[in-house]
């Protein structure tokens, strides 16, 4: 019996190199952003604060920006997007600072193809990001399940890493657990979109 996985949802995660370095630099960044604009801006975050989403045309982000890229472009170059007539840019970053007990509700990235997150800074139990299968109709009746596996799992999460960077689908529902760690969590997010080569 032959077995074809079709509609397959990819979560791509990788550390990103000298990341030390890069968070030293990011950590200040993103506080004077939250100094500048306190308020922040309302959409998934609970108790949180979410930045003004243009932060990639500011100097200080240039280097996390241009690591999405790259990586955005590999991730396309696998699903087999014309990457030839193509190129692809970050859109909108913003940053997001959790402090205890804040979250982010289950929500997706409407007018973006690919969404990412990168952590700053991550302590223990400072919440996972997790994701929901996609495939709503699949649940309509549960088998009985003996293990855990890509056909069985309906959320999987992956835990906040300093240093990690985790791209998907922008579709795909996901949301933040509660920090219950003491410090702050701090991470920056970006959406992927595509446009014509010039
Ligand atoms: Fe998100």
């Amino acid at each position: 019996m032959k077995r074809d996985d079709w509609f397959p949802t990819p979560i791509w995660h990788f550390e990103v190199p000298n990341y030390q370095e890069l968070n030293q630099k990011l950590l200040p960044a993103i506080y004077n952003e939250h100094q500048k604009d306190n308020q922040g801006l309302n959409w998934s975050n609970s108790l949180g604060w979410h930045s003004k989403d243009y932060l990639h045309q500011q100097p200080e982000f240039q280097a996390i920006v241009n690591i999405a890229i790259n990586n955005a472009l590999e991730a396309g170059q696998e699903m087999g997007f014309d990457l030839q007539r193509f190129t692809m840019f970050v859109a909108n970053c913003w940053a997001i600072i959790n402090p205890k007990f804040a979250s982010n509700f289950l929500h997706n990235h409407p007018n973006s193809i690919l969404s990412g997150v990168y952590y700053v800074k991550a302590s223990e139990n400072c919440g996972g990001i997790f994701f929901r299968d996609p495939r709503d109709v699949a649940h309509m009746f549960m088998p009985k399940i003996a293990e855990l596996t890509p056909w069985t799992i309906q959320k999987i999460t992956y835990k906040a890493t300093e240093g990690t960077m985790i791209i998907f689908p922008s579709w795909l529902n996901h949301g933040v657990e509660v920090n219950l760690s003491d410090e702050d969590r701090l991470c920056i997010s970006f959406n992927i979109s595509m446009s014509h080569r010039a």
